[in-house]
């Protein structure tokens, strides 16, 4: 979809959204059109429910004195409660309403006054923003779904009258909403056509914006003595990859950011085999590295003054002759040694030494994974928070701050020894699952036990990477969650 800012007219052709307020008020530019169209809008809502609450739309067809098909009336709610977030979710549910129209043009007249907390071109940006993260569907393989199915609309115009500076503050969202989509993109594929190698393929893309990228193979990997994600990785007809990505936006002194994903392209449980019905959905096990692919194409694509190192383990859990049994031992990176008990429990194996390759190479301030990890987090959570884990509450607020302010919530979980003790094992320094009790709590004590002194979030995003219903922002399906909860992080917190 085309966005484009430009002035105020009374477009010809497509849809027009022009905005009201909270008790039937309309803005000026609703007034014209009011005007134009010899009142028809007031007319109309005289016979409608709606008042100008948020989110209440009231369109009418074919609206005489204008040449446009549909005009559509838009409530904003109280205007000084308008905020970023809003103006996101407005240009969603505008997106939601209209792109299956038939009409392929899209006029939105954009104003604030004095009352309102920001300028037209920051809520012109944020409503463009929402409205091109709404718009995203991932329908390549429906190669016969009938045109009148599919979104018509292709070209978002916002008009207002300072168009250069909402388009100067778009370009950086943009920059994060692609980061979002290609996230997307990544946990939509499914397993067939994203599998480690062609997945660090994928990853290589990234180069052109600037970002490093480099791939571990699996001989690269033994030498490294990654025995716990190889061990996944080793009933698979694909070599598992390490790939890392590097984003250096401030001065080559300052330590990095790191964010560390799983990336199981397709978790069949292995060995210990899941259950059939369902497992298709384990095609978005690698949600998290996906979310780190995501963030690093964000970060690079709006030149964030920050330097960051992504990496990302991706391996596909496989049950075969090769596979790994329940009952092995490996030996981990750290030379900690782990009792294999359930070949299910494979994302912690992956970041155990993924976690542990990043703080000992990189040094990094702080050092966040994201993953799919444990069924048992959809239990407590469901899809609304993500669980997270800490040993740093600073950096555990600034995180639970940033996800309210962008609406990808967390919610933080405890740790403790009382649980990590639940994993100790008989046989080996520790073992992989820790009973049915807590499990999404005895996921993260074992991740702990590779992070060293350095702050350090877990978020299982095993609830909200993959929604069954649309939101504002996001159509079903795969959300990119992480992209832009860990770009508000940086932004608001650690940017020069
Ligand atoms: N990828 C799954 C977690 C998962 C399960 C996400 C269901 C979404 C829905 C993970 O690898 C896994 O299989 N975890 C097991 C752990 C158990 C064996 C201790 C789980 O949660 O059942
Ligand atoms: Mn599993
Ligand atoms: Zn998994």
């Amino acid at each position: 979809m085309k966005i484009n800012f430009i002035e105020s007219t009374f477009p010809k052709e497509g849809s027009l959204v022009v905005f009201g307020y909270e008790e039937k008020q309309l803005s000026e530019f609703a007034k014209q059109v009011d005007k134009k169209t010899d009142g028809q809008i007031s007319r109309a809502m005289e016979h409608d429910r709606y008042e100008g609450k948020f989110g209440q739309t009231l369109c009418l067809s074919a609206p005489s004195g204008l040449k446009v098909n549909r005009l559509c009336l838009v409530g904003l709610g109280k205007e000084d409660e308008l905020d970023e977030l809003k103006a996101e979710k407005i240009g969603g549910k505008i997106m939601a309403s209209l792109m299956m129209s038939g009409d392929e043009r899209l006029s939105v007249a954009v104003e604030t006054s004095k009352k309102a907390k920001f300028t037209p071109e920051e809520f012109a940006a944020h409503l463009a923003y929402g409205a091109k993260l709404r718009r995203y569907r991932f329908d390549k393989y429906r190669t016969k779904e009938r045109e009148e199915k599919k979104p018509s609309v292709i070209a978002l115009d916002v008009m207002l009258n300072e168009t250069d500076a909402a388009a100067t503050l778009y370009d950086s969202l943009d920059a994060v909403a692609e980061g979002v989509i290609f996230a997307r993109d990544l946990v939509s594929e499914p397993g067939n056509v994203i599998y480690p190698e062609s997945y660090a393929e994928q990853i290589k893309q990234l180069s052109a914006l600037g970002v490093d990228v480099e791939v571990l193979g699996e001989d690269e990997m033994e030498e490294l003595g990654m025995g716990a994600l190889l061990g996944v990785g080793q009933g698979s007809a694909s070599e598992s990859h390490l790939v890392i990505m590097r984003w250096n936006g401030s001065s080559d002194d300052e330590a990095p950011l790191a964010f560390v994903g799983k990336g199981v392209t397709f978790d069949t449980g292995g060995i210990s085999l899941k259950p059939g019905a369902g497992m298709e959905d384990m095609k978005f096990d690698m949600g998290g590295s996906a979310a780190v692919v995501g963030l690093m194409k964000a970060l690079a694509g709006r030149k964030a003054k920050v330097n960051a190192v992504g990496v990302v383990g991706l391996v596909e859990n496989m049950p075969s002759g090769t596979a790994q049994r329940p009952g092995d031992v490996v030996t981990s990176m750290s030379g900690q040694t782990i009792e294999v008990i359930n070949t299910d429990a494979e994302g912690r194996l992956v970041l155990a030494d993924a976690l542990w390759y990043t703080q000992d190479k990189y040094k990094p301030k702080l050092m966040i994974d994201l993953a799919t990890l444990t069924g048992a987090i959809l239990i407590s959570l469901g899809q609304e928070y993500a669980g997270i884990f800490s040993n740093n509450d600073e950096l555990a607020a600034q995180l639970v701050a940033a996800g309210e302010a962008v609406e990808e919530k967390v919610w933080r979980l405890p740790l403790g020894e009382a649980y990590d003790e639940l994993i100790n094992s008989d046989v080996a320094d520790m073992k992989n699952i820790g009973g049915r009790n807590a499990g999404s709590i005895t996921a993260a004590q074992f991740l702990q036990r590779f992070v060293n002194d350095v702050p350090w979030v877990h978020i299982d995003i095993a609830g909200t990477a993959w929604k069954q219903k649309a939101s504002d922002l996001a159509e079903k399906g795969a959300t990119g969650y992480g992209v832009r909860l860990l770009d508000r992080l940086i932004r608001d917190n650690y940017e020069d």
